[in-house]
């Protein structure tokens, strides 16, 4: 594991944004795993800017978003496809039918959640991951459980994930209960992984992911067993480390 311990997110955001950028010149056609949530959003400004000043370009990329919440329709300002479009892909030069998130519409959740598995696969796996981490440990939408899931598949949120979440809504009320994620071998199965991290809210579930014993209950946590993690983190987010 490489482990960077910056300053503050306006770091964070940088050093992220270029490792990903060296991802991308070494290989252009590169699939991308993408988080949304606020972490990462600093690094999508930061790759839009260099993507701009004709640095980087996204032609012949292609994106896996992690999750989607259910119920929420592609024009719903707070389902993730218009997270991702208002906030990266509308900005850069991605073409649209190579940018993937699970249909939180589908009628056939199950069907949908295959069908985006044999998606991942049949564009050679995921080449880059990149994730942010909840309070609560989860990776994705994969919550604290008794047993590690494994591919795309439907999951009840944990009332701490609505809790945290319920800060983008008009009130906690209008939070999904459930949403479609990447399982844990969806993630683990990918070539690289870097996991993002800021804040003091964010202290204890790093420690316990790169630290604490490797259990369902962090869902992070197997992350150690990765064979090429990169974990940025700032002094808040990783003041619990030894
Ligand atoms: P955040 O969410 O980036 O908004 O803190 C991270 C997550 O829940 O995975």
């Amino acid at each position: 594991m490489e482990l960077l311990i910056v300053k503050d997110y306006d770091e964070l955001s940088r050093k992220a944004a270029e490792i990903v950028a060296d991802e991308l010149k070494s290989n252009p056609r590169i699939v991308l795993g993408l988080p949304t949530g606020a972490t990462p959003l600093g690094m999508y400004r930061e790759l839009i800017e260099m993507y701009k000043e004709g640095k980087i370009s996204f032609k012949d990329v292609i994106t896996f978003n992690l999750d989607e919440y259910e119920g929420l329709s592609k024009e719903d300002p707070n389902s993730y496809y218009r997270f991702m479009n208002d906030n990266f892909f509308s900005h850069i030069d991605i073409k649209e039918e190579n940018t993937n998130i699970p249909d939180g519409m589908a009628v056939d959740i199950e069907r949908e959640c295959r069908e985006y598995e044999d998606k991942i696969a049949k564009s050679g796996g995921i080449d880059f991951m990149i994730l942010g981490i909840g309070n609560n440990g989860h990776i994705g939408f994969n919550e604290p459980a008794e047993f590690f899931p494994g591919f795309t598949h439907r999951v009840k949120l944990a009332e701490s994930t609505i809790q945290a979440n319920s800060r983008f809504f008009d009130s906690i009320d209008h939070v999904p209960r459930y949403a479609l994620t990447m399982g844990i071998k969806s993630i683990m199965h990918s070539k690289k992984i870097m996991l993002l991290a800021s804040g003091k809210a964010k202290a204890e579930a790093i420690k316990g992911a790169l630290q604490g014993p490797i259990t369902p209950k962090l869902p992070a946590s197997v992350l150690q067993l990765h064979r090429h993690l990169i974990v940025i983190v700032d002094e808040e987010a990783g003041a619990l480390l030894e």
